[in-house]
């Protein structure tokens, strides 16, 4: 199901009434304030740092009300090809194992989801009891390396380091992601093979870098196996789509992965295997279980309670009517170092295209704003100054915690200060007459200077999450919303949310250049690569 090919509606009316006006003027609306904040469960939207009065927010509401976009989410919780290009369902949401009230996707889905599950807790559990032995894997583990790249690696790196108060005693996880030599060799360092089991992660199972890194430690522990490549064999658990390549690698276990998920939506299967480890899987089917309150949510509330949707109006708002070019995520919560990675996958990736998948021809509008950011109080003491005065407005996004795990009070309240301060310093600035009113001595151009360069112009976009706490289930809910505000925007822009054909060339000329590299003797022809690739190459050679 595609949405409308239409440009997107200019809300001219809206848009030049908003011009005239200005944050410090829309929050003093209470009404308005009001309509902006919504809750689900554990997680408290509060979007009225967005530029949008009440006439504004009903006019994109009633717009995407018109596009036909419940449809389009039914035909995706029941499993229709709406990824085109590749002619599959996109069926992650069958991945939260049944926790839906109203699950939707079809009952053999549900089946293969429930069993891999299965299978997973039952290695788990034989690996935290000490017994993995009794499943084909070695016996005591006390460090599980997640290898993989992408949806490989980012959607369960952000849940274990998100999620390490929920960690079980004994193992310690580790990831191995890069290519870069330098991130393989220092890990081994600091692991002893003999008690290390490795998850060998790729959809694909065709992915270099996974690979490569695959290789590297099955050769580790190979020697310290005496190269003995059954016991070897024990060490590796592979999660991926492609038995085939799995069985010609040899790892003692596989579970599966599907064509009808996307890495970057693919956390919640045996992807996030180390997930499991970590926090065992009474935490990871929480984790799931937020997500399916989520997607409870995101196919039972109207339009105006519906958090992904409120999510996609400000980003439409921002990207499309606003023109901004990129949206910092800043979590006050150093837990979630990694969402803001994950989500750069999650929204680049899904929503960086430019063509209607039905007939190739150029979507009318921007699409994907770069995404970026890292934790707060931090990012304020780095680059917040251009968010706050530089010339270009960049629309914030804030993730706080009203509980944290810890018992430090006073760090909690100085945190969330701060995320509260900024949100509230870039709405509402400093006008020229209070910085001029601040700036007493000198004489009058001295005192303007001054004012001017202290004048905080505000009107900055932002929105904030509260999370009552970071539970499994809190971090499941907050991933499953931002993925629906993907497929909302994917379906509004007209594109496809699901394909990523865009990181094929790259692949491609890697392999090409890769044997130039690689022959110490022969660079081979290079007159097949462009000057600058060429002259690169002889320049590394030349230096070795
Ligand atoms: O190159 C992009 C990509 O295909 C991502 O979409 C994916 O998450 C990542 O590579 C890893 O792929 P795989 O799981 O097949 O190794």
């Amino acid at each position: 199901m595609e949405s409308k090919h239409d440009r997107l509606p200019s809300f001219e009316e809206h848009a030049s009434r908003l011009a005239a006006t200005n944050l410090r003027a829309l929050v003093q609306d209470e009404a308005r304030g009001e309509r902006l904040r919504r809750r689900m469960g554990p997680i408290l939207l509060d979007a009225s740092r967005q530029k949008l009065d009440i006439a504004a927010l009903d006019a994109v509401g009633e717009y995407i009300e018109s596009t036909g976009w419940k449809a389009a989410r039914d035909a995706m919780f029941e499993g229709k090809h709406i990824n085109t290009s590749e002619d599959r369902a996109v069926l992650h949401t069958a991945l939260r194992g049944g926790a839906s009230r109203n699950p939707a996707a079809p009952a053999d889905v549900r089946k293969e989801v429930a069993d891999a599950l299965d299978k997973m807790e039952t290695l788990v559990n034989a690996v935290h009891k000490g017994e993995g032995e009794s499943v084909g894997l070695i016996g005591r583990v006390t460090d599980v390396v997640n290898i993989g790249i992408g949806g490989s690696d980012l959607g369960p790196r952000l849940a274990v380091h998100a999620l390490e108060q929920f960690h079980v005693d004994g193992i310690n996880s580790h990831f191995l992601t890069n290519v870069d030599g330098q991130a393989a060799t220092d890990l081994m360092k600091k692991l002893d093979p003999a008690r290390t089991l490795v998850i060998l992660v790729s959809k694909s199972f065709n992915t270099q870098e996974t690979l490569l890194n695959g290789g590297v430690f099955r050769n580790w522990i190979l020697k310290a196996e005496g190269g003995d490549e059954a016991k070897a064999s024990k060490h590796f658990i592979a999660v991926s789509s492609n038995d085939e390549a799995v069985h010609k690698w040899g790892a003692s276990q596989v579970l599966p992965m599907w064509d009808y998920v996307g890495g970057r939506y693919s956390l919640w299967s045996a992807v996030g295997a180390s997930i499991a480890f970590a926090i065992g899987m009474k935490g990871f089917r929480d984790l799931l279980a937020g997500a399916a309150e989520a997607d409870d949510h995101f196919r039972s509330a109207e339009w105006k309670d519906n958090l992904p949707v409120l999510l996609a109006i400000a980003e439409i708002w921002n990207r499309n009517i606003l023109g901004t070019t990129s949206r910092a995520v800043i979590p006050y919560v150093d837990a979630l170092v990694d969402l803001p990675s994950y989500l750069q996958q999650l929204e680049m990736e899904s929503l960086g295209k430019h063509v209607h998948p039905s007939d190739g021809s150029e979507v009318k509008q921007a699409s994907v704003p770069v995404v970026w950011g890292s934790i707060g109080t931090n990012a304020q003491h780095a680059y917040f100054q251009a968010l706050h005065q530089g010339t270009d407005i960049v629309p914030l996004e804030f993730i706080g915690l009203v509980k944290p795990a810890h018992p430090l009070r006073e760090n909690q309240d100085v945190l969330t200060s701060n995320l509260l301060a900024q949100a509230a310093a870039l709405s509402l600035g400093k006008t020229y007459e209070e910085a001029l009113a601040e700036a007493k001595t000198g004489t009058e151009e001295e005192r303007h200077a001054l004012a001017a360069q202290r004048t905080f112009k505000g009107d900055r976009p932002s929105t904030v999450f509260m999370l009552d706490s970071l539970t499994p289930h809190s971090l499941g809910a907050l991933i499953a919303l931002y993925e629906h505000k993907v497929f909302l925007l994917g379906h509004l822009w007209g594109i496809n949310a699901f394909d990523q054909w865009g990181v094929e060339l790259g692949k491609t000329i890697a392999k090409q250049i890769y044997p130039s590299l690689a022959n110490d003797k022969d660079a081979g022809d290079l007159s097949q690569f462009d000057g600058a690739t060429r002259a690169l190459i002889q320049a590394i050679r030349s230096r070795r």
